[in-house]
């Protein structure tokens, strides 16, 4: 019998207790962390929803396997596991392990971007972009328009624009553009999927022109789900044949372990060329580690190999996006703006809709994210103009989405945290006119969000409602 629901398929072996704070204790809390989620001690958050990447709860099978990861320097037991279950799942013959995501990046975008290339992508991922700039290239957003809207119900919201990828194909030529970066999920659309139709079309249009695809298969098994569901035809399908397909229109895939995975820590970087695969195995041991463990220890690279095998397991799947759906309908019910349809990973607050009254320069999404931690101990994150950095002239750059990402660990949380969340973003909504705007006081070269430091806006402005001319450092609240 199949159950309409979504209940977890697993029980809970292990525990590990939460603390909850007062709220002076979280007001002092978020003033000592600049009014950034990120620099807060975790010791201080209750449900901490900042990001799924390496927060995930491991499995008994995962644990046991690091018990026997092998930690020879080189040619590691473990390596040949980690591989073997790589090309199992998806398919590339190379596979070489980094220790997480963005070292995956950073080799590729040394190995492939020379100076002055263009790079088009289905929206920027924050350490994605920066390592193609870092390159001397240029990131060009070729997803669909309806990505930036927060209200589009389109089923494949992270699909590319074939028409954009075409334009800038001819306007700056196929051999200035050394690979289409193919999102799955797009995370900074709010986990939207891609189709696979669309990735048929984006592989036929630049294969005749000789240019490569590289897939960001960080939540690529969430993507196959929700292909599943949506797509025409592939309802009957396993996730994991579909996982093999959409890996099948790819030449290579950088992977953040730490998502889909269900790794604390781990990522690789995939190909099926030899010679690009043996450029990167040379640049891999000057910045990662040997090429069988690339920054990894070899327990790592086992729990890894068993966190794809059960990623792509029908239960879990369903389970983990049928949480994150839980939680996103439950603040649909309730009236609060999120971005729809509800994404894979997360349920992302529209900040804008939410707080009108918060000028973009005041980083509506930063405030939502530090008041609603004020307010419940929740941890969110800011993916908005604060995540966005600034362009080449030094000014903010505004994306059309000013968001507040609940990102939901997999297999951490119950259904009785989701309840408390969403209670808690509908009591921040109720009084979301004392929300006041951020000023930035401390801005790191790189990746701003990460470390950037704020204050309440204390400034009166004319115009601003009658929360901005408090001037309160509590952040809620007269
Ligand atoms: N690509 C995507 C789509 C990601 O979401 C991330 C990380 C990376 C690449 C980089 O991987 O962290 O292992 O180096 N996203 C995290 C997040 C940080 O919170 O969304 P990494």
């Amino acid at each position: 019998m199949t159950h309409k629901s979504w209940a977890e398929p697993w029980r809970i072996k292990v525990v590990e207790p939460l603390r909850m704070t007062t709220r002076p204790e979280r007001e002092l809390a978020i003033e000592r962390a600049g009014y950034n989620t990120f620099l807060l001690d975790a010791d201080d958050v209750y449900i901490d929803l900042l990001t799924d990447s390496g927060t995930s709860a491991m499995s008994d099978r995962q644990w046991s396997a690091m018990m026997i990861g092998d930690e020879a320097y080189a040619g590691s037991r473990s390596f040949t596991k980690l591989q073997g279950a790589v090309r199992r799942y998806y398919g590339f013959e190379h596979v070489i392990p980094t220790h997480q995501g963005r070292g995956a990046e950073h080799i590729l975008s040394r190995l492939l971007i020379k100076p002055g290339d263009h790079i088009p992508g289905n929206m920027y991922f924050t350490t994605t972009r920066a390592h193609q700039e870092l390159a001397g290239g240029t990131f060009h957003d070729v997803i669909i328009d309806e990505a930036h809207d927060a209200d589009s119900e389109h089923e494949f919201k992270g699909n590319i624009d074939i028409s954009k990828l075409r334009a800038l194909i001819d306007e700056v030529g196929a051999s200035r553009i050394p690979y289409v970066a193919v999102a799955a999920t797009v995370n900074m659309a709010g986990g939207q999927p891609i189709s696979l139709a669309n990735m048929r079309e984006v592989r036929e249009l630049t294969r005749p022109l000789g240019i490569r695809v590289i897939l960001d298969g960080a939540r690529a098994v969430e993507n196959a789900w929700f292909i599943q569901q949506r797509e025409p035809g592939q309802g009957r399908r396993l996730v994991a044949e579909i996982l093999h397909d959409m890996c099948a229109l790819a030449d290579g895939m950088t992977m953040s372990a730490k998502k889909d995975s269900l790794a604390n820590i781990g990522g690789w970087l995939a190909l099926r060329d030899d010679d690009i695969a043996e450029g990167a195995r040379n640049l891999v041991v000057l910045y990662e580690g040997l090429h069988t463990y690339g920054g990894l220890a070899g327990r790592d690279m086992e729990a890894i190999a068993v966190g794809i095998e059960e990623s792509v397991s029908e239960d879990h799947i369903r389970s983990r996006i049928g949480q994150v759906i839980y939680l996103g309908e439950k603040l649909m019910d309730a009236g609060i703006p999120i971005v729809r349809p509800i994404g894979g990973h997360a349920v992302f607050l529209d900040a804008a809709a939410m707080l009108p009254h918060i000028p973009r320069d005041q980083f509506p999404a930063q405030a939502l994210a530090a008041a609603l931690y004020v307010e419940s101990g929740i941890r969110s994150m800011e993916r908005g103009a604060v995540s966005a950095g600034r362009d080449e002239k030094g000014e903010n750059r505004y994306p059309a989405l000013e968001l507040v990402r609940l990102t939901i660990p997999r297999r951490v949380y119950t259904q009785a945290h989701m309840d408390i969340v969403a209670e808690s973003v509908i009591e921040i909504f109720d009084i979301r006119e004392k929300v006041t705007g951020l000023d930035i006081v401390y801005e790191p070269a790189h990746l701003r969000f990460f470390q950037a430091r704020f204050e309440p806006v204390k400034r009166l402005v004319g115009t601003t409602p009658r929360a901005h001319a408090i001037g309160s450092l509590a952040l809620v609240g007269e």
